[in-house]
């Protein structure tokens, strides 16, 4: 099938970056969120990566003002009805994906493909509740989907080889570097980064070094671009906490558990970068770590 609208669910730290990639790969894109604030902090964000790539000489500024009016922001499902494809990447709560697909089902067009950005929820159990399971499948996004080169495409059960197709093909439209995933919690990479992120915590609470030292250990010392707690502030604190929950339901494994320093961040409104604070603090010009006590 040829794509050509773009349906987006959510603008926040996922949506806006595949809204962004999917109207400079030329689709026509209609992006909905729950609230007015919302859309437009995620349209600011889009403006503001448009406006650096201007200012490095990397776009025309006719071309990112061409890239912005072919994204149509909305908080009405009715605009999403003639899309192509929809691609949610709303809150990381299952009872919530399932109430929003109920009602995006019956507004979207019959041909028309659905896929998941969930990170860790069961892909099967949301086509479930649609009326084209094999129409239905995951697509995940890493962040910032700008950037990362890598889309996992998750066949669920009753995904169709169609559908699954179109996952690989969106993949290569938009320059990613696909891998095809089971439909288990976590998938290839969180399945592996997540319990990664959790024993760098867990590191950090029996003092084998401070939050700087753990970062800097695994840049200069295993080459990753960021470390991993200043990697957990960047998915987001709360995110990884819902991710946990999900995984120690699935695997029942003590290191998928959420470490105690990161659901004491969350339940102080610590979520990471997103909110000023968390492993760091970031409301300074640089980020600034914060030691437990
Ligand atoms: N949005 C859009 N573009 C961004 C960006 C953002 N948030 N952050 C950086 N960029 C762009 C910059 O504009 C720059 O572009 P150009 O090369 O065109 O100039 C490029 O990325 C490099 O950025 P910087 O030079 O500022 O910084 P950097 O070299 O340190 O790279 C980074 C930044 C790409 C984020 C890098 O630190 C990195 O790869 N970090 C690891 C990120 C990662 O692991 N992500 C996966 C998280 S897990 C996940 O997403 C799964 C999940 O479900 C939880």
């Amino acid at each position: 099938m040829e794509i050509g609208k773009v349906g987006v669910l959510g603008c926040g730290l996922m949506g806006h970056g595949i809204a962004q990639i999917c109207a400079q790969n030329g689709w026509d894109v209609v992006v909905r969120e729950i609230d007015q604030g919302r859309l437009d902090r995620g349209m600011g964000k889009i403006s503001k990566q448009l406006g650096r790539a201007v200012e490095k000489g990397k776009l025309e500024q006719a071309d990112a003002d061409a890239v912005l009016a072919r994204i149509t922001p909305t908080l009405d499902y009715g605009d999403l009805a003639d899309c192509d494809l929809v691609i949610e990447a709303i809150t990381e709560d299952l009872d919530g994906k399932l109430d929003m697909w109920r009602e995006v089902d019956a507004i979207v067009k019959d041909d028309a493909y659905l896929a998941t950005n969930t990170s860790s929820l069961s892909v099967a159990d949301q086509a479930a509740v649609t009326g084209r399971p094999d129409r239905f499948i995951g697509l995940h996004f890493f962040n910032p989907a700008q950037v990362m080169p890598l889309l996992e495409v998750v066949r669920a059960e009753g995904s169709g080889d169609d559908a699954v197709q179109l996952g690989f093909d969106l993949g290569d439209a938009l320059g990613k570097t696909t891998v095809a995933a089971r439909d288990n919690r976590g998938f290839i990479v969180n399945r592996l980064l997540v319990p990664y992120m959790f024993d760098a915590m867990r590191a950090l609470e029996q003092g084998v070094g401070s939050v700087q030292d753990i970062d800097t250990g695994m840049m200069a010392g295993a080459s990753h671009p960021m470390g991993p707690l200043t990697l957990a502030d960047f998915v987001g604190l709360d995110t990884l906490v819902a991710i946990s929950e999900v995984m120690v339901e699935s695997y029942g494994e003590d290191r998928f558990a959420a470490p105690d320093t990161l659901r004491s961040l969350v339940d102080a409104g610590n979520l990471g970068r997103k909110s000023g604070r968390g492993f760091y603090d970031y409301s300074g010009e640089k980020p600034v770590p914060v030691d437990p006590a």
